[in-house]
């Protein structure tokens, strides 16, 4: 069984949907770390309401960038953490952190990467940018993170249609439903088999032998 951690900032619906693949037996892994970059993220109730240890790191309680990234890693290195998913995480860290859990980080990202990511695509903005765009198709994807923004190796990915009368909100909801909610526990799942291998920079899914 691994040990999760989990980077939050906002709802926390997508840490739902990991808790909730947890409680069906389908995720041979606990949740027992849940970082936020703010306080009141709703995130932390639905963390705390279940036991699982909650903690608060604030960029402003920080003098340089390294510190906090230093001393996050610190957080999850003494807790034994396996797999650390960004669930809704608005922050970006860099190299102090990063390197410290190399391939061993997802993220959720609500578009279907290469469009629509990197530095300023996070939330609504996102679907901004893609009913801005006119692109009729849009979705999710699962992948590892790196020191460089969205750009890590691609686990999963799944499509969602955009409609013609879609509002950044309706969008952003019918993108979560029918991808992130999804993907993002199967993705853990397939970690926590350890069936993802990674290969210039490529993610290939091992196939279970029976
Ligand atoms: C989700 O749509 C997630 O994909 C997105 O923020 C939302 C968080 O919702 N993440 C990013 O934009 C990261 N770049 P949640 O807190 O309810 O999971």
């Amino acid at each position: 069984m691994i040990k999760i951690g989990a980077l939050v900032s906002g709802g926390g619906t997508n840490l739902q949907a990991i808790l909730d693949a947890i409680d069906k037996g389908e995720i041979d892994g606990q949740v027992t770390s849940v970082v936020s970059s703010r306080e009141g993220a709703y995130a932390l109730e639905r963390a705390a309401s279940r036991g699982i240890e909650t903690a608060v790191f604030s960029k402003k309680d920080y003098a340089s960038y390294q510190d906090y990234d230093k001393d996050l890693a610190d957080h999850f290195e003494a807790r034994g953490i396996d797999l650390i998913v960004y669930a809704g995480f608005m922050l970006i860290l860099g190299p102090d952190f990063v390197d410290r859990f190399k391939n061993k980080m997802i993220n959720i990202h609500p578009a279907l990467i290469p469009s629509f990511c990197g530095k300023g695509y996070y939330g609504l903005h996102v679907h901004e940018a893609v009913l801005k765009k006119g692109v009729k198709i849009t979705g999710a994807t699962v992948h590892f993170v790196t020191a460089e923004c969205d750009a890590g190796p691609i686990i999963l990915q799944k499509a969602v249609e955009v409609r013609d009368d879609d509002t950044p909100e309706t969008l952003q909801r019918r993108v979560m439903e029918q991808a992130e909610w999804i993907i993002y526990p199967e993705a853990v799942k397939l970690f926590a088999q350890g069936r993802l291998d990674i290969k210039d920079g490529i993610v290939k899914i091992k196939e279970i032998k029976k």
